[in-house]
């Protein structure tokens, strides 16, 4: 990946973005978009639905504000958001619809289909699967020249990264609208071939995984392997901490995905199956490798 000039004009952000899905990565991309300055419509899965991704983007902004972490106004950054039930409502000239529903390959063919539909042929339709096959997905679409990967990092607003996958059908064009979008947001692209895991999943898991197969054989406690980690290379959490925070059930499903496609090294510990089983989720169950209060 060459690096970016210095000097060269300033990224400009797509004018107006649709983002389908308004979780939790949803109300982050949607939030940076805004604050980059794209007009934003955020499409949630019923009217309900979309009122309810609305306050939480408006709690987020007024927390940003609150800590001098937004360059404007909360409420003018809201002012750029709005949201709706269906993906009829995604404007024709959108520049750009990123999709963060819920990590089923079924759902997301079905409302990048209906997208796709709605906007115009310019429209660049993007997803923001952590682990499905962007060309599995890609093929749902009509024209995938104009489908691309992109991978945000959870919180979305004070992430560094966007990891850019290309399936083989992406066309040069859309690269490099997504790889503009991405400075404009202010933060660093990786492009990646599309392939199991990525860049970032495909590292993080093999890290963790064999941080649990070291616990399970007694090599030291989860306090001690993360510090040889954090203390020892720099990494700003160990691979233990990070699995409670991603979450024990999510990166078993990574796992298993991984150990599909990329084979034996993949293999999930017991230690990790038996965890799950009992509900020691994590962060969020108050219970992982480590204790969360
Ligand atoms: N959470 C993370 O750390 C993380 C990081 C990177 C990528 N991802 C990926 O981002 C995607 C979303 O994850 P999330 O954590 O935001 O999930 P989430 O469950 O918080 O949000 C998903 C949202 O999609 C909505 N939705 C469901 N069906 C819909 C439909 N038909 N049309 C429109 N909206 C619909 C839900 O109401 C919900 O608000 C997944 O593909 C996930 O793998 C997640």
């Amino acid at each position: 990946m060459p690096e970016q000039p210095a000097d060269g004009p300033a990224p400009v952000p797509p004018a107006r973005v649709g983002v389908l899905g308004g979780g939790r990565m949803g109300a982050g991309i949607a939030q940076s978009f805004a604050a980059a300055g794209s007009e934003v419509l955020v499409v949630e899965s019923g009217e309900e639905e979309a009122r309810a991704a609305l306050d939480r983007i408006g709690a987020s902004l007024r927390r940003a504000e609150e800590r001098g972490k937004l360059a404007g106004a909360a409420d003018e950054v809201l002012g750029r958001i709005s949201a709706a039930g269906s993906p009829d409502a995604l404007p024709r000239d959108a520049c750009l619809v990123v999709e963060a529903v819920p990590e089923d390959a079924g759902l997301k063919a079905r409302v990048l289909a209906a997208a796709e539909r709605a906007v115009g042929a310019e429209t660049v339709l993007a997803t923001n699967t952590s682990s499905l096959p962007v060309t599995e997905i890609a093929s749902a679409l009509g024209s995938p020249g104009r489908f691309v990967g992109m991978h945000f990092f959870n919180p979305v607003p004070a992430s560094a990264l966007v990891e850019i996958v290309l399936a083989p059908g992406t066309s040069d064009a859309t690269r490099e609208a997504v790889l503009g979008w991405t400075r404009a947001l202010g933060k660093k692209d990786v492009v990646v071939r599309d392939s199991p895991g990525f860049a970032s999943s495909r590292l993080g898991v093999a890290l963790g995984l064999e941080a649990i197969r070291m616990v399970e054989e007694g090599v030291a406690g989860p306090e001690a392997i993360d510090d040889a980690m954090s203390l020892g290379y720099r990494h700003p959490m160990g691979p233990l901490r990070l699995t409670d925070l991603v979450g024990l059930d999510v990166r078993l499903a990574i796992a298993e995905h991984l150990h599909a496609t990329l084979g034996e090294r993949f293999a999930p510990p017991r230690l990790l199956r038996e965890k799950v089983a009992r509900g020691e989720l994590g962060r969020k169950s108050g219970q992982g490798f480590h204790t969360w209060t």
